[in-house]
């Protein structure tokens, strides 16, 4: 298990470029199943999610190679094999991504189901709904979503579900829409712009599609996708993650390629807190000098405040004065890190979906684990906060959506030292993803 070592208490200054977000990324990776062409992604992170989706999609005769530190080439090779890898698949959530892409090209899909993880119970009954509206036959056996259809057929599909709109299941619908028979209708679609990057990238490829960023996308099929060459958009997670350690620590940081316009709903909270954003083109200069004030506040769907953000700015509040109440609505279960905060000498108390937090806790140095991506990164940050020598084990949950956070935060002045070799070096480039071991 990786660890790293934190000494807190040091402020934060100087530059960080945000990379391409993780959640952009992936299902764009997956659509490229859908074309004849070779696709060329630009600002791809360097993320072990990537590498395992690289390894699946490789299994699936999707080759692709890392021309460049951060450019990824995806092409065509064998469309015969249409079994997603079980030992990939079920290590990460954007595994489903490959379902509505293989159904819709190749008329067949055999994909594990995702489990339930420390973030909750994890459905995927929105992602079928829609593909049996357009006609797929779909059935459960071993363990798998088994999925065929002779060809798709365009339908009003409403995307809903009992915590509003599903991203991957929009993605889903989006990509196996694009090649169907007919005019599909998506309603309650998800609007995260990592969707409308997505879209972006399909219409690029020659799909035919409005509406994205809206809850309502319209999409004609067409006979056929090419490749392009496409640049994905910067991750607001990263940038915010990045905002809430200015936060925690103290300093005065610019956030270079990061997107404002992303990022509103957690500007809005931290501005409330006394965070300080100035907005420049294509950067973001974030401050704190002063105490932080309490606050109550919801993680919400797309624009509202990210559920990825939520256990970040958990961390914050904790050093803020009063009382705060967070509320995930996203993902109520998503809190395994309280307990882990809570070794730092945060007071939370759990309530349902939502924490409590009472502020200012004096944090000091513990070891603690992380035992997912977001909730690892908020240890980290807690780190960056307390006094004395805090160590986080289970860094592996955090290379798997942030390229180099420590290496990254020690840029700017924090003091972490890393035990264990990083997944991947600055400079090096991956061999090709099917000459890499599991
Ligand atoms: N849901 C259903 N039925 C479904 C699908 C989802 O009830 O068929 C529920 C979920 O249980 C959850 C809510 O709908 O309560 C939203 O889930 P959603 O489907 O939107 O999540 P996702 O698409 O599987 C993506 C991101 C997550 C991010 C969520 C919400 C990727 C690869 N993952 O997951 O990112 O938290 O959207 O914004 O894009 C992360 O990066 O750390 C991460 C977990």
């Amino acid at each position: 298990m990786s660890e790293v070592k934190i000494e807190g208490e040091k402020q934060l200054h100087g530059t960080v470029k945000v990379n391409g977000a993780k959640n952009a990324t992936l299902p764009i990776m997956a659509a490229a199943l859908l074309t004849e062409g070779r696709t060329v992604l630009d600002r791809v992170p360097r993320l072990t999610d990537v590498r395992t989706l690289g390894i699946i999609l490789d299994a699936l005769g999707l080759s692709v190679e890392r021309s460049n530190e951060h450019t990824l080439e995806l092409k065509i090779e064998d469309e015969k094999n249409c079994e997603c890898p079980h030992k990939h698949a079920i290590s990460m959530r954007a595994g489903i991504c490959v379902l509505g892409p293989l159904l819709a090209k190749r008329g067949y899909a055999r994909v594990p189901l995702p489990g339930g993880c420390v973030l909750g119970d994890r459905p995927v009954d929105l992602h079928l709904k829609g593909l049996r509206a357009m006609g797929a036959e779909i059935k459960q056996r071993g363990g798998y979503i088994i999925a065929s259809a002779d060809k798709l057929k365009g339908n009003r599909i409403y995307l809903g579900g009992p915590h509003g709109s599903t991203v991957l299941g929009t993605a889903n619908i989006l990509m196996a829409a694009t090649l169907a028979e007919g005019v599909t209708l998506i309603e309650h679609a998800a609007t995260e712009p990592e969707i409308c990057d997505l879209a972006n990238y399909l219409k690029k490829c020659g799909a035919s599609i409005t509406g994205a960023g809206t809850h309502t996308i319209e999409v004609e099929g067409v006979q056929q996708l090419e490749g392009c060459l496409h640049h994905i958009i910067p991750d607001r997670i990263e940038a915010g993650t990045f905002a809430c350690a200015v936060a925690i620590a103290g300093g005065d940081i610019i956030l270079k390629d990061a997107r404002a316009d992303h990022m509103a709903a957690l500007r809005d909270v931290m501005e409330y807190m006394g965070v300080n954003f100035e907005i420049g083109s294509k950067i973001i200069r974030v401050r704190r000098e002063g105490p932080l004030k309490a606050t109550d506040c919801t993680a919400l769907p797309y624009p509202g405040l990210p559920t990825d953000m939520q256990p970040q700015l958990l961390s914050v509040l904790t050093t803020a004065m009063g009382t705060s109440v967070l509320t995930d609505s996203v993902y109520p279960e998503r809190f395994t890190h309280i307990g882990e905060l809570a070794r730092l000498g945060a007071d939370i108390v759990r309530q349902g979906p939502q924490a409590v937090i009472r502020g200012p806790a004096s944090l000091s140095g513990a070891y603690v684990q992380a035992s997912d991506l977001r909730g690892g990164a908020a240890l980290i940050l807690a780190g960056l906060g307390s006094e004395g020598e805090t160590v986080v084990t289970g860094i592996e949950h955090v290379d798997r959506g942030y390229e180099r956070l420590d290496e990254k935060l020690t840029a700017l002045g924090a003091k972490i030292v890393r035990k264990g070799a990083p997944p991947f070096q600055a400079g090096q480039l991956q061999l090709p993803f099917h000459k890499q071991a599991g």
